[in-house]
């Protein structure tokens, strides 16, 4: 095995890591509280791990990483709260968008980009278009995304096409559903993280996320570090993945 990535004492081996690293990034507004702060504070520090993350990710050549920044349910939040998410996520794209270029990131999202007011839209679709041939990796971000509304989406586009004579019902199959997902040319998530000690998908990725490892851990958002993220690569690689099959030894 080659030994790399050996940050501390966690060693990784580079022929196991996953293709594709989802993540929840919760608990921001909790380890605000515990400082005594206000919840903007925690989403600030979030913002600036979540930048940290995304170049160790490329560093260690994972070709796909998606973020779950914004769900459609957080819209329920106090208006103050969404504001200032807003802000911090447009503060965020223009710092980035040249370092994206630089790094040869291709920078996609998934989820209702028409949710969000038109100036924010504009930006998301420009630095989407400008980074549609980098290669380098896939930075994927869910915002205003929620696995149900994905589904329900999709379902209405193909039966769209059905009604049009473009699809017959008898053609609709896993492959072909996939194409109506905001996740077409992504494969499935082979780990998801989950941060704040929560053990639940809240509604991200229901339909990727079939045979996905994951990974909980009760660290807040805000304090997840490179060697956090190493830990939960480490886990994923002593996990066997069986897809349903019988393994013998
Ligand atoms: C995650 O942190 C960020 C978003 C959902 C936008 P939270 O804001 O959910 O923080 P907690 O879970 O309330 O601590
Ligand atoms: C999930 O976190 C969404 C994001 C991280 C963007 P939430 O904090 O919104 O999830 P619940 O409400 O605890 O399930
Ligand atoms: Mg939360």
């Amino acid at each position: 095995m080659n030994q790399c990535f050996n940050n501390s004492h966690i060693v990784l081996d580079p022929s196991k890591l996953p293709r594709h690293v989802a993540i929840i990034m919760d608990g921001n507004g909790r380890w605000a509280k515990s400082k005594g702060l206000p919840r903007i504070y925690g989403h600030k520090k979030g913002a600036e791990v979540a930048k940290k993350i995304i170049y160790k990710t490329k560093e260690l050549g994972i070709p796909y990483l998606t973020l779950f920044a914004f769900s459609k349910e957080n819209w329920l939040r106090p208006e103050e709260e969404i504001k200032t998410l807003l802000e911090l996520l447009k503060v965020y794209l223009d710092a980035e968008f040249e370092e994206m270029k630089k790094r040869g990131i291709k920078f996609k999202v998934i989820g209702d980009k028409e949710d969000f007011p038109k100036d924010l839209q504009e930006k998301l679709e420009l630095i989407e278009k400008t980074t549609e041939k980098n290669d380098e990796m896939v930075l994927c971000m869910a915002l205003s995304y929620g696995g149900k509304n994905e589904i329900v989406k999709a379902t209405r586009k193909l039966a769209e096409e059905v009604k049009k004579g473009k699809i017959s019902p008898e053609d609709i199959d896993e492959k072909l559903f996939r194409n109506f997902l905001d996740t077409k040319d992504i494969p499935d998530p082979d780990l998801l993280i989950r941060t704040s000690g929560e053990m639940r998908i809240s509604n991200f990725l229901l339909f990727q996320l079939a045979y996905t490892e994951f990974y909980f851990t009760s660290i807040y958002w805000p304090d997840f570090d490179e060697n956090e993220y190493l830990k939960a690569l480490y886990s994923y690689q002593q996990r066997e993945r069986r897809f349903g099959r019988v393994y013998e030894s």
